[in-house]
């Protein structure tokens, strides 16, 4: 037995890969372009493993894809390759259209392909399971309840509207031919392997590097976040027990504004990792805010609670204590993915945010 899981060498599609080979005897297919984003040292711990089979390649090579689904015969697609940074959304929208919308397109039509001509058996137990965003649903008061399921899709950036135009293909794909789907929206994770573009990686690599510590806007914008840990059991539970044509919301139960996050980032490297300068929070520095940026996201994650019986295993206290350790520990991963282009986009990203007084 296999699964196809997309966007495997990612930040969570990386963790889920891991976490896989060690909780299952399954072999997991791991497709993955390696943009920027990709990286294979995030897997080095299950090089050589015969669970693990790694294909470079394009979930938009239909080719590519259908050969996959014939050789390895998964009895499952997880979908999380996409373009995934809100703030490279706004820079250059067009790689978000391709691999997000018209991507997840391609891998629909080679599922269904290959799903409709499986023996009976087969095809009632096949899953296409699709990870989205909470982005899709726009942004919320600040006395707004958290999004249901059943909320509106109100995208607000080109990546929520490349991520929403896929949730839609996904649920269509289910309504008109059947294709046994179902599709997460999660909130913002961290943990281990977060590329240092993204909010928290970047304040504690930036942190421990002595640079300014950028907070868009007023830093008050609130997020729900969540343990990359658990979003991965998350999708494992929606796996075994989801009910086909399901949305299921997962989070944290966990809102906080961005300058709260970097202040207990801080707080936490000035007990692990203490600079002779003073404290971290020193280099805080508010800068431009992100065009468009959405106010407030919480997700009710009553739905998978009650259905799946699952709940987050971290508080925010126990996570961000790991992720701060973790980077700690990994200085030279996080050496590797600060490469050239990395510096490029740092460059392009903050350059023209001023400091704002
Ligand atoms: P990421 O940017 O870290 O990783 C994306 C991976 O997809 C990379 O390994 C990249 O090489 C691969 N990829 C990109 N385009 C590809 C293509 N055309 N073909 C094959 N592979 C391709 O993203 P992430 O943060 O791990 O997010 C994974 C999924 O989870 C995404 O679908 C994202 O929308 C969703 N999501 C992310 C978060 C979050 O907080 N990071 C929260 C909710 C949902
Ligand atoms: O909500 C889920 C989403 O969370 C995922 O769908 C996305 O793939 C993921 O990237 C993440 O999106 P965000 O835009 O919320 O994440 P990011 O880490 O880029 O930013 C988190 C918050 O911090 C956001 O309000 C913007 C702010 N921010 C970010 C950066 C990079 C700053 O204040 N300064 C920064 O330098």
């Amino acid at each position: 037995m296999s699964i196809l899981v997309t966007g495997g060498a990612g930040f969570i599609g990386g963790n889920f890969v891991l976490d896989w080979v060690e909780q299952s005897d399954e072999t997991v297919i791991n497709l993955d372009k390696l943009t920027y984003a990709g990286n294979l040292q995030t897997l080095a711990s299950i090089k050589g493993s015969a669970q693990h089979v790694f294909v470079e390649g394009d979930i938009c090579d239909r080719g590519l894809v259908d050969a996959l689904l014939a050789t390895h015969k998964p009895r499952a697609i997880v979908h999380f390759a996409a373009e995934s940074h809100v703030d490279r959304s706004i820079h250059g929208p067009g790689e978000f259209v391709r691999t997000n919308v018209e991507g997840t397109f391609a891998l629909l039509e080679a599922a269904r392909a290959y799903w409709s001509e499986l023996k009976d058996d087969e095809k009632a137990a096949f899953r296409f399971h699709h990870v989205s965003t909470d982005e899709v649903y726009g942004s919320l008061g600040p006395q707004d309840p958290p999004f249901a399921e059943t909320n509106p899709y109100e995208p607000n950036s080109p990546y929520s509207a490349s991520k929403a135009a896929s949730d839609h293909l996904v649920r269509a794909w289910h309504h008109t031919y059947g294709l046994p789907v179902t599709t997460s929206n999660c909130s913002n994770n961290y943990g281990p392997f977060h590329f240092p573009e993204k909010l928290i990686p970047l304040i504690i690599t930036n942190a421990l590097a002595g640079k300014p510590l950028p907070v868009y806007g007023d830093g008050q914008q609130v997020r729900d976040w969540l343990y990359v840990k658990d979003h991965c059991s998350a999708i494992r539970a929606i796996l075994a027990g989801g009910r086909l044509g399901e949305v299921y919301n997962v989070g944290g139960w966990n809102e906080k504004p961005n300058i709260e996050i970097v202040k207990t980032v801080c707080a936490l490297l000035d007990e692990l990792a203490p600079s002779a300068e003073g404290s971290y929070s020193r280099l805080i520095t508010y800068v431009t805010d992100r065009p468009g940026h959405d106010r407030r996201y919480a997700i009710d994650a009553r739905k998978i609670e009650r259905e799946l019986g699952w709940r987050p295993a971290e508080t925010f206290e126990t996570g961000i204590r790991k992720t701060v350790a973790w980077y700690l520990e990994n200085t030279e991963w996080v050496r590797n993915v600060q490469s050239g282009a990395y510096r490029d986009w740092v460059a392009k990203n903050y350059a023209d945010r001023a400091e704002a007084k």
